[in-house]
């Protein structure tokens, strides 16, 4: 394909935190999930090879280092995490005939592994530069027609990572902001206030779909409580709804533990989760629970100003602390 070359083309996309829902959602529940002010940045350089290169700063420390040390470093580790997404880039560059070789640097703030969205944003991330690439001129606004596409390339990137991948992540990505999910088809952007919210990283990397696994069986074991348990799940996430349009700290943190609950039944909580929670309820917060699959990953707190450091001391004991995130209404940008 003739295409007009750009000196480099930049894109980011943002990475996600759940509010409501998940694991019920797989069983088409309802789920609440925002776009959070943590990126995933990329910039590609056009080269005379044929080809595609990615260095990146994302590590599996939750440490990113800058672009250029990641590129001479050459990590081990970052080859394995990159080789899918060079192998989705490759794809796109044949299926489209383009007469390109790619350089792309990444550098992400999002963690790897603990349920904040890091291989969905990389996704979306690429997909907004390839398409850039094939289809728009510098500074024209990304159609709703681009959107799509970034978002269905970028969907079909993440299922070479994430075996079933949902498509929650890279939906939340594409678009920014708070969206309501009923099932993984029908979605409602929500407008909210904004929500006092903290993220605690166990950095303790989790795997989506051993978790998805464990909950399929705890559904075909136990398939009347799982019936009870979805119900619940859903009236959370409607009474969710409202509570976040209407902005009551008090009730949406409620909810927040109720939701904790189900997925401590369900089995995806662990020990060190169960400790975090009780260290944030026994110092004020307004609510905590789990956010993506457990079995590690990250815990997300509701929690007013005034109790911020009374949590910090109680979690230096397990060398942890909060992060405040906010919603972010930005999906994926170009530049
Ligand atoms: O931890 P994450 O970001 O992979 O989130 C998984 C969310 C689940 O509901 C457990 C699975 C899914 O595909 O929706």
């Amino acid at each position: 394909m003739d295409i007009t070359y750009k000196p480099q083309v930049s894109a980011s996309a943002p990475g996600k935190v759940i509010i409501f829902g998940e694991h019920f959602v797989v069983y088409n529940s309802e789920a609440i999930i925002a776009a959070i002010n943590r990126r995933c940045f990329g910039r590609a350089e056009f080269t005379g090879n044929l080809g595609v290169w990615i260095a990146s700063g994302v590590d599996t420390k939750s440490n990113p280092y800058t672009i250029e040390h990641a590129a001479v470093r050459g990590e081990p580790s970052n080859k394995k995490l990159l080789e899918p997404l060079s192998t989705f880039c490759r794809h796109i560059i044949r299926e489209y005939a383009l007469d390109v070789g790619l350089k792309i640097y990444i550098k992400s703030e999002l963690p790897i592994g603990v349920g904040l969205g890091s291989s969905a944003a990389s996704c979306v991330m690429l997909s907004g530069i390839l398409r850039s690439i094939i289809r728009l001129n510098h500074g024209e606004e990304i159609s709703s027609t681009d959107r799509k596409w970034i978002y269905e390339n970028a969907l079909y990137g993440e299922q070479m990572i994430h075996n079933k991948s949902s498509g929650v992540d890279c939906y939340v990505s594409t678009y920014g902001g708070l969206v309501h999910f009923v099932g993984f088809t029908e979605t409602t952007s929500i407008k909210s206030q904004p929500l006092p919210f903290f993220l605690i990283n166990t950095r303790r990397s989790h795997e989506t779909s051993e978790l998805v696994s464990h909950v399929r069986r705890f559904s075909r074991n136990s398939s009347k409580r799982f019936e009870e348990l979805t119900s619940d799940a859903t009236a959370i996430c409607s009474n969710g709804v409202k509570e976040m349009a209407n902005g009551s700290l008090e009730e949406i943190g409620r909810l927040m533990t109720e939701n904790h609950k189900l997925l401590r039944e369900i089995g995806v909580s662990t020990k060190e989760i169960e400790k975090i929670i009780g260290i944030c309820s026994r110092c004020g917060s307004l609510g905590a629970k789990i956010t993506g699959a457990g079995g590690g990953g990250s815990v997300l707190v509701l929690a007013r100003p005034e109790t911020i450091s009374a949590i910090n001391g109680a979690l230096k004991g397990l060398d942890l602390c909060l992060e405040a995130i906010k919603i972010e209404d930005r999906g994926l940008t170009l530049d």
